[in-house]
């Protein structure tokens, strides 16, 4: 890839690892922790597109919750473990080859930035709390536009800010929606595809597909 400013990160699923809050209470949960860290997430993301289909808008960490409520009531996961998982949520871990991925790219001095639904405030905690907060010039989040992903007002924030082209951005992310939704907005998309998943219909196919951030470095 030719003429590449910055590379953006998707940060839930992409960057940091969704299921292991759940994960690390499977002891008390048990074997339907995985269905139950599944079913948080798929509804935790049908609520940011509903609101904001909706014009409804309330921030990520308020759907973070109300989507707990509703999977934990679907799974009979006994309440009093709701402030555990919500706890866990703010510092969930990164994927094992993220920090090592990220020192090199910034040393080729690429700007580095997260574009995330996550509030400022969450997305702080989980760059401090993984000591990967020297490591970007931007943590990016969607309440400043006030909308989720994938509205292209998500997509601009950027572009306005570095004074660059789309087409000079790399976009990763590992949620297949969001890489449609940056690609069809011009950024060039790169889709993590970390469990072999199906891509989407679309009107995007990414031109770049790979397991976890190592192969990045020969893709740029
Ligand atoms: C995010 C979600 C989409 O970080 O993973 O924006």
């Amino acid at each position: 890839m030719k003429n590449i400013k910055a590379i953006i990160f998707d940060a839930y699923g992409t960057l940091f690892d969704v299921n292991c809050a759940a994960k690390k209470c499977k002891d008390k949960i048990g074997d339907k922790w995985e269905g139950f860290a599944n079913y948080w997430r798929t509804t935790q993301l049908e609520y940011t597109w509903l609101r904001s289909l909706m014009k409804r808008h309330i921030d990520f960490w308020r759907i973070t919750e109300d989507s707990l409520d509703k999977s934990m009531k679907a799974y009979e996961i006994d309440y009093s473990m709701r402030t555990e998982l919500l706890d866990l949520y703010k510092v969930l871990s990164p994927f094992e080859e993220v920090p090592d991925v990220l020192k090199s790219l910034k040393e080729k001095n690429f700007k580095l930035a997260i574009l995330s639904n996550g509030t400022p405030a969450l997305l702080n905690e989980l760059v401090k709390s993984n000591k990967l907060d020297n490591l970007f010039d931007d943590l990016f989040s969607i309440e400043e536009v006030g909308i989720y992903k994938p509205d292209s007002k998500v997509y601009d924030m950027p572009i306005k800010k570095y004074k660059i082209q789309s087409n000079e951005v790399v976009f990763l992310s590992a949620n297949t929606w969001d890489v449609s939704g940056g690609g069809n907005y011009g950024y060039n998309s790169i889709w993590v595809n970390r469990n072999n998943n199906i891509f989407d219909n679309l009107d995007y196919k990414p031109q770049n597909e790979i397991k976890n951030l190592n192969k990045l470095i020969d893709i740029i």
